[in-house]
């Protein structure tokens, strides 16, 4: 079951990754999924360090799965334990991970700009894990692997993205990779939540229009910026701007629900939404191991 990988190393965000890029990581991840062995240790005496400098749940211990299924040797780094509360700066944590020999590195921070300055002055591979409001690559990823499964192909697909576009990492990363694989996006979020850098790209639509999109992506409402002001209420969100059973109700009968998680059920999307039948939501979670074995495999095998 051998499929060709282009050569390449870290991954740092897919705006001008190029269609076959794009198409071999999530062949790849086919593999990965369809390999009948829990382990495959393709990656037997690499070390992979994951450095999170920013909370996660589901990237790091996917990635963690994934370092694992492929034979590496996984560290993992947590910021709040470590000499980043003595005021040790991003780049020494990495270099110091690097000075002691890891093959890759794969990191989450909060700050933008870093990632780029990290893969231009870190010699191994390093991978985006979530960095601001820039890029969640890695999530797109998987998002669009799930996407694929479910269409056969992403190419004229309408996808809606429902929410705080404007902080969201994770509208980005879909919306480079899915026009570049010709679906067609759309942008759904109150006024303050807009980014008006992206408007050249996806037409912002009412709720009512979103919900019509072969997929729905609902993103979550940072709940934590409530107290600036961002949202009146989480009551307000929902009756304006969450995926409610009656709006669901409005969905094609093909469509599908998606949402990167973690969700705040009840608020962008109702709780008995979560697990029917139409939403991919675990599924996201679930299709996360294979792709990042892919981006993994890309980086430290390809180099
Ligand atoms: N979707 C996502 O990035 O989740 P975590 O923040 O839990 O990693």
């Amino acid at each position: 079951m051998a499929v060709a990988m282009e050569k390449s190393r870290g991954l740092i965000g897919l705006k001008g990754m190029s269609r076959d890029e794009l198409e071999s990581i999530l062949n790849r991840a086919a593999f990965w999924e369809a390999c009948p062995n829990k382990v495959e240790p393709v990656l037997q005496g690499k070390f992979v360090a994951n450095m999170f400098f920013e909370n996660s749940t589901r990237t790091r211990f996917s990635f963690e799965v994934a370092e694992k299924r492929l034979g590496a040797e996984v560290l993992n780094f947590a910021a709040a334990v470590s000499s980043v509360q003595k005021g040790e700066s991003i780049y020494d944590t990495v270099k110091t991970l690097e000075s002691m020999g890891i093959d890759a590195g794969v990191v989450r921070i909060k700050a933008i700009g870093v990632m780029e300055e990290l893969a231009r002055t870190i010699k191994v591979p390093i991978i985006n894990a979530g960095d601001g409001n820039n890029e969640h690559p890695t999530q797109a990823l998987l998002d669009l692997y799930t996407m694929r499964k479910q269409f056969g192909s992403i190419a004229g697909l309408t996808v809606a993205i429902i929410g705080d576009i404007k902080h969201s990492r994770v509208a980005r990363s879909n919306l480079w990779a899915l026009r570049e694989l010709g679906a067609k996006v759309m942008f759904c979020a109150p006024d303050n939540m807009h980014a008006p850098e992206l408007e050249a790209y996806a037409p912002y639509v009412s709720i009512d229009e979103a919900v019509k999109a072969d997929v729905v992506m609902m993103l979550r409402v940072q709940l934590e910026r409530h107290d600036t002001g961002l949202i009146r209420s989480a009551e307000d969100y929902r009756e304006h701007y969450g995926l409610t059973v009656d709006r669901a109700a409005a969905m094609a009968p093909h469509a599908i629900i998606m949402h990167p998680a973690p969700i705040n059920r009840g608020v962008e999307i109702d709780d008995e939404l979560v697990e029917c039948e139409r939403s991919r939501i675990f599924a996201q979670m679930a299709n996360g191991v294979p792709v990042r074995m892919a981006v993994i495999e890309r980086a430290l095998l390809n180099g």
